[in-house]
């Protein structure tokens, strides 16, 4: 039995097991994830696209990063993909799930307000500058469920990429790319249905007994326990199509395919 007595000391504690595997492999995942995306969106942004790379001619394999494109550069250079990164980042970053995952893994190491794992305590370094949701900018988390739309416009054009990759030169066919960007809209759009602001459009508040409605409502609830799962299977299957169409544009990789 793992004594649980906390002592009031950075990151002290009685626990005998590896508490800090969890924060610190999320903390690693979420961060070199926000640079990645950043980074292809800003730096490497015509590799990503069918139109624009060579080794992509052919498909109509895109970015999930991308989607829409309509191809518009902005001052500075900063491509179209940039502006609507909001819409994933805000999804992502206010989601509860998410939330719990860098309040345990980011924050113990800034405030005093995230204590890692049970029982652990947090960093003492900072003490005081952590004001809950109810100040800037954590309060910006309660804008979820309105992000949720945008998301949900978002799983949309991912499902739209999806059906384009099937679209070859030689006609309809699958290839490689064609499977990681249809796994990747599956996996969105099960991140988006359990969420908890979507189930809540179906039975938050309101006594819908036996209803359509609350039948949905009862469906969604029961995938809303693994929402934590799908979160990280769409991100890292996001994280495998992008991948996967740089390497094919620059020609590390070929794609194989089967033409009907
Ligand atoms: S609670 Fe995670 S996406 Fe809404």
């Amino acid at each position: 039995m793992i004594p649980l007595e906390v002592v009031d000391k950075n990151f002290n504690t009685n626990r005998q097991d590896n508490w800090w595997f969890e924060p610190t492999v999320f903390a690693i995942a979420f961060i070199t994830f926000a640079i990645y995306s950043l980074s292809v969106v800003l730096f490497d942004f015509d590799a990503g696209r069918a139109a624009s790379a060579p080794n992509l001619a052919g498909t109509h394999y895109n970015s999930p990063f991308y989607g829409p494109d309509p191809g518009f550069i902005f001052p500075f250079g900063l491509p179209f993909a940039f502006f609507t990164l909001w819409a994933p980042f805000g999804f992502r970053g206010t989601c509860y799930y998410m939330r719990r995952v860098y309040y345990r893994s980011i924050f113990p190491v800034i405030t005093t307000h995230g204590p890692p794992a049970c029982a652990v305590d947090g960093m003492k370094a900072f003490k005081g500058k952590y004001k809950g949701e109810n100040a800037f900018p954590w309060i910006l988390n309660n804008f979820h469920r309105y992000f949720l739309y945008a998301a949900m416009l978002l799983a949309i054009f991912h499902w739209y990429e999806a059906f384009n990759s099937t679209r070859f030169t030689e006609g309809i066919g699958i290839g490689i790319g064609t499977m990681l960007a249809f796994i990747d809209a599956v996996f969105l759009t099960l991140y988006i249905i359990t969420c908890h602001a979507f189930r809540h459009l179906f039975g938050g508040g309101v006594d819908r007994q036996g209803s359509f409605t609350n039948k949905i409502w009862s469906k969604i609830s029961k995938l809303n326990v693994h929402h934590g799962k799908f979160f990280w299977a769409s991100l890292i299957s996001i994280w495998a199509w992008d991948l996967y169409i740089r390497l094919l544009s620059y020609g590390i990789v070929s794609d194989y395919r089967v033409i009907f």
